[in-house]
């Protein structure tokens, strides 16, 4: 089957997925569905292959890669070593939306790791991401499909709109389940730290490992440049190009009526207030539990960063333990009121 010159989305059968492991064999891009959100993928054993990945993504280059493996066995193939808690954690939640960062190993390409003597490592739950894992039988460098700094994909369409032309092959698996990327924990080091929450919590993490994780802050992040090492800690990121504002939930009226006066054309991502649309409004309601808040966020986000409004404002979600990674997403792509 020959699918060259269609940069649209191609339904992910087994010839697609065969073609899409051939293309990464030759050093090409292919964008494909895991769990979380959609990945550009590249061969993390050539160098060639995933400098492609920075320039299609406009990333800079000292920004690691996670490298998506098809097993636990896998690890020893990136890991110099392989620690009781990686083993631990891969035997809990994987496949699943955890990456581990793990010392590497001397032949992992420096360009994956952003220069660094660590490499992340993740087996996603996906049907198509494993199916391509092991019909391609190596590693896939693969960050979310998006340009540098904006909101990641999860769907196949999301994906041709950043990145067009700059990806070989986009497979499209649907709608990602979980709609926001991947825990990752730090193994690396002498005690396990917590880099990005996710859909797997600190404490369940935190209750198989038995001690409690030190939390990265994306300030104490940015300000000691030698532990610079996730893009996703920097305050700024997964940002709308629309300016977009976080309101406590009991100011939101009040924020809506000032707009309005002043003819301002505002999205409203609504959790609790109930307000109606109007020539000047355009409303998303969203889920009540954080799994299907998480699940429709950044379609909602951008859905409203498409309509050329004035204004996004994002209602407040609870802050509790299962909110966590939604609302670190929600401050990394807005200000606050
Ligand atoms: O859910 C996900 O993890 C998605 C899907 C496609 O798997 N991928 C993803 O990749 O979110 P990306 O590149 O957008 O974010 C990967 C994060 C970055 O913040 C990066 O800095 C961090 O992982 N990372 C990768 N390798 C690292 C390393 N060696 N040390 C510290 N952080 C690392
Ligand atoms: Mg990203």
């Amino acid at each position: 089957m020959i699918y060259k010159g269609n940069m649209k989305p191609i339904f992910a059968d087994d010839a697609a997925i065969d073609y899409a492991a051939n293309l990464l064999r030759q050093g090409r891009l292919v964008a494909f569905p895991t769990e979380t959100v959609y990945g550009l993928g590249a061969d993390a054993s050539n160098s060639d292959a995933v400098r492609r990945i920075f320039q299609a993504k406009g990333r800079p280059a000292d920004h690691p890669l996670i490298v998506h493996i098809p097993s636990a066995d896998s690890l020893n193939d990136w890991a110099l070593t392989v620690p009781d808690a990686a083993k631990q954690l891969a035997a809990r939640f994987w496949p699943g939306p955890l990456a581990m960062i793990l010392n590497k190993r001397p032949e992992v390409p420096l360009i994956v790791t952003g220069g660094q003597q660590t490499v992340g490592l993740r087996m996603p739950d996906h049907p198509v991401a494993l199916r391509l894992l092991r019909a391609f039988g190596g590693g896939i460098a693969a960050p979310s499909a998006n340009r540098f700094c904006r909101i990641s994909p999860t769907q196949a369409a999301h994906v041709e709109e950043e990145l067009g032309d700059a990806v070989d092959l986009i497979l499209d698996g649907g709608a990602c389940q979980v709609g926001v990327e991947s825990t990752i924990v730090d193994l690396s080091g002498n005690r396990p730290k917590l880099l990005r929450p996710g859909h797997i919590t600190r404490l369940e993490i935190e209750a198989v490992l038995q001690t409690e994780l030190i939390i990265v802050s994306p300030q104490s992040e940015q300000t000691n440049q030698q532990e610079v090492r996730a893009p996703g800690m920097m305050a700024v990121h997964y940002a709308p190009s629309t300016m977009a504002m976080l309101c406590p939930a009991d100011r939101l009226t009040e924020i809506i009526q000032e707009l309005t006066l002043r003819e301002k054309r505002i999205g409203i991502l609504a959790y609790n207030l109930d307000q109606a649309e109007n020539r000047l409004t355009r409303v998303i309601r969203m889920p009540e539990q954080a799994e299907d808040y998480a699940q429709a966020l950044y379609t909602s986000l951008r859905e409203l960063d498409s309509l050329q409004l004035d204004m996004i404002l994002v209602e407040k979600p609870p802050n509790t333990e299962a909110w966590q990674a939604i609302n670190d997403r929600l401050c990394k792509a807005t200000s606050a009121f």
